[in-house]
């Protein structure tokens, strides 16, 4: 897509990722600003932004760990985050939604996977909703079944690609 780039997150992106998030998921599924600023401080080189003709339309983020059990709710602000960990985790991948369903989500998913293999990592694991499983499955993702998580009172599936 012309005007399309993927670039690692700033500073300056908090206030646009957090309206993003806002407009995605439910409040109680959305990340906090301060969990955001913590995610853009501590680990910018595993947040990712899709900027089109100069705005901040879409977004995705990490933290690392060497554990295999992603539900723990404090490592989404990054308690427990090992930027050597041998699993990059995805804690969101948001699009606005005036701009869903142009690719944009899936550019920023393809770009996360090249950035974390570059950086040597082993897997990228998530978890998502029931329906959301064969978008990643077009990523290469497979389903690990349902995680032990609760996040915002919904039950989330565990996916996990080998790198
Ligand atoms: C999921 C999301 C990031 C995809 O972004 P996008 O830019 O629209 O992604 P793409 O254009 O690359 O791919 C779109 C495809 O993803 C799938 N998809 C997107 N949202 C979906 C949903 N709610 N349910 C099922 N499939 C969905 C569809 O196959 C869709 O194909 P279509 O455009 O032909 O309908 C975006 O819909 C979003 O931000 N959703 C709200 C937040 C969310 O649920 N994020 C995932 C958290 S686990």
């Amino acid at each position: 897509m012309k005007d399309l780039t993927i670039r690692i997150v700033t500073p300056d992106d908090l206030l646009a990722c957090h309206t993003i998030e806002a407009n995605c998921f439910p409040a109680p599924e959305a990340a906090l600003t301060t969990s955001l600023r913590t995610r853009i401080e501590e680990y910018p080189e595993g947040f990712l932004v899709a900027e089109l003709g100069g705005k901040v339309v879409g977004q995705i983020n990490s933290g690392s760990t060497h554990k295999e059990d992603i539900t723990d709710e404090a490592f989404k602000q990054l308690i427990g985050h090992d930027p050597d960990g041998r699993n990059m985790v995805v804690f969101s991948l948001s699009v606005h939604p005036k701009f869903q369903h142009r690719g944009i989500g899936g550019k920023l998913m393809d770009e996360f996977i090249n950035m974390a293999r570059e950086m040597g990592k082993s897997t990228v694991k998530l978890l998502c909703k029931h329906d959301l499983i064969p978008f990643y499955a077009r990523h290469g993702f497979h389903d690990d079944g349902l995680s032990a998580s609760a996040h915002g009172g919904a039950q989330w599936h565990a996916m996990t690609l080998p790198l």
